[in-house]
């Protein structure tokens, strides 16, 4: 396991983020206790110290889990976890992004993961009626009281981050260090805004669903009633979906590797820095997810996944990478101008 800094920050972070969402059995898709463990320990011995979870993950068991696991070993690990999410339904102040219900839930994240302090703490996701600068303002109060030490976000526009970073940076308060978005070779939305905006702001993207799932590991394409937690009606499931969980089939058998680990590394290998967020049920599927560390995909068939997986990027990217708009721009001397901005 190697280690990288998250964001624009001192903080070091293993190259995997295990994702604790499958800690506990309440949503009937996770891991018992034991077997939590296990992969927590497996983990762990790889040299894992970056770990995921939120306040309502199983309905609080992953954070009381976790809690348990690191037992005195608290300071080794770099705990994520995140608000924004109700607990308590019928109560309308028990979820969004406010400053109450912000602090609320951190008290309770602290108390379930038996710890005075979160290493990093997320906004879940964007609830459209906060202030921005209510939200920006509590974490930071948060990060002077001592209970938070970095702020980060996830599922939010990209708009909305741009415009919280910067009003951070002009009143001198913390800024986001990581931004978690789906992202996989299912689904590439993200590259259209959120990470450029990554790069621009040195924020690092920590994607979630790096397998979409577990579509990706190709069990559905063998077996359409595989055991899993993706359904056959599922979003993840259709026509594109298997096409593409076909290709990295193909790729892995080429090269002599699994297919979840195909999906890993071509995360792994982005030109946007990313610290995937690796989630197991079982601890065979973290000891093979684990195994992506151990090679490289090449670049003939990392372009061949780039080509087979790639998305229309849309208004106003294709119209701004096209010949007219560079011909307009730079008056037909654009690849003549050495730009490490350039797209
Ligand atoms: N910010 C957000 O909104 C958000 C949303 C979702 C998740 N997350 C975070 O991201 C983490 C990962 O997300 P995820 O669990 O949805 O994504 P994932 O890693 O793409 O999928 C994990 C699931 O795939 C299957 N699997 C895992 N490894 C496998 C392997 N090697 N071979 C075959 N199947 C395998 C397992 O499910 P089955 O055994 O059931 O098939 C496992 O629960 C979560 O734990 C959580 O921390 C964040």
């Amino acid at each position: 396991m190697r280690y990288k800094l998250l964001g624009r920050s001192g903080l070091r972070v293993s190259e995997l983020c295990l994702g604790a969402i499958s800690f506990g059995t309440e949503w009937n898709s996770g891991a018992d206790k034991e077997e939590s463990r296990k992969i927590f320990d497996k983990f762990a011995e790889a040299g894992g110290n970056f770990i995921d979870t939120a306040n309502r993950y199983t309905e609080g068991t992953s954070e009381k889990f976790l809690g348990e696991f690191m037992g005195s070993e608290r300071d080794k690990f770099v705990i994520s976890t995140k608000y924004s999410l109700h607990t308590k339904p019928g109560d309308i102040n028990n979820g969004g992004n406010s400053r109450k219900n912000m602090f609320r839930s951190v008290d309770g994240s602290l108390k379930r993961l038996n710890s005075d302090y979160i290493d990093v703490l997320y906004i879940h996701m964007w609830d459209f009626t906060t202030p921005v600068d209510e939200v920006m303002r509590g974490l930071d109060d948060l990060i002077r009281m001592g209970k938070v030490h970095y702020i980060a976000v996830s599922d939010t526009p990209a708009w909305i981050v741009s415009g919280a970073q910067i009003m951070a940076e002009l009143r001198g308060w913390s800024q986001f260090v990581a931004f978690q978005a789906e992202y996989n070779l299912i689904k590439r939305e993200a590259e259209r805004d959120i990470l450029p905006m990554c790069e621009h702001f040195d924020i690092t993207c920590v994607p979630w669903a790096p397998i979409a799932g577990g579509v990706l590991s190709g069990k559905y394409l063998k077996d359409a009633n595989a055991t899993g937690r993706i359904k056959p009606i599922s979003m993840r499931r259709n026509e594109r979906s298997n096409r593409i969980t076909a290709k990295v089939v193909e790729v892995a058998d080429e090269l002599g590797v699994t297919p979840a680990q195909v999906a890993m590394n071509w995360i792994r290998q982005n030109r946007y820095r990313m610290i995937p967020v690796v989630g197991a049920r079982s601890v065979a599927q973290i000891t093979d997810s684990l195994g992506c560390l151990d090679f490289e995909i090449p670049a003939e068939k990392l372009a061949e996944l780039e080509e087979f997986t790639k998305i229309e990027l849309g208004f106003p990217h294709d119209m701004l990478q096209g010949e007219q708009a560079r011909s307009l721009i730079y008056g037909g001397l654009f690849e003549k101008l050495d730009n490490h901005r350039r797209r």
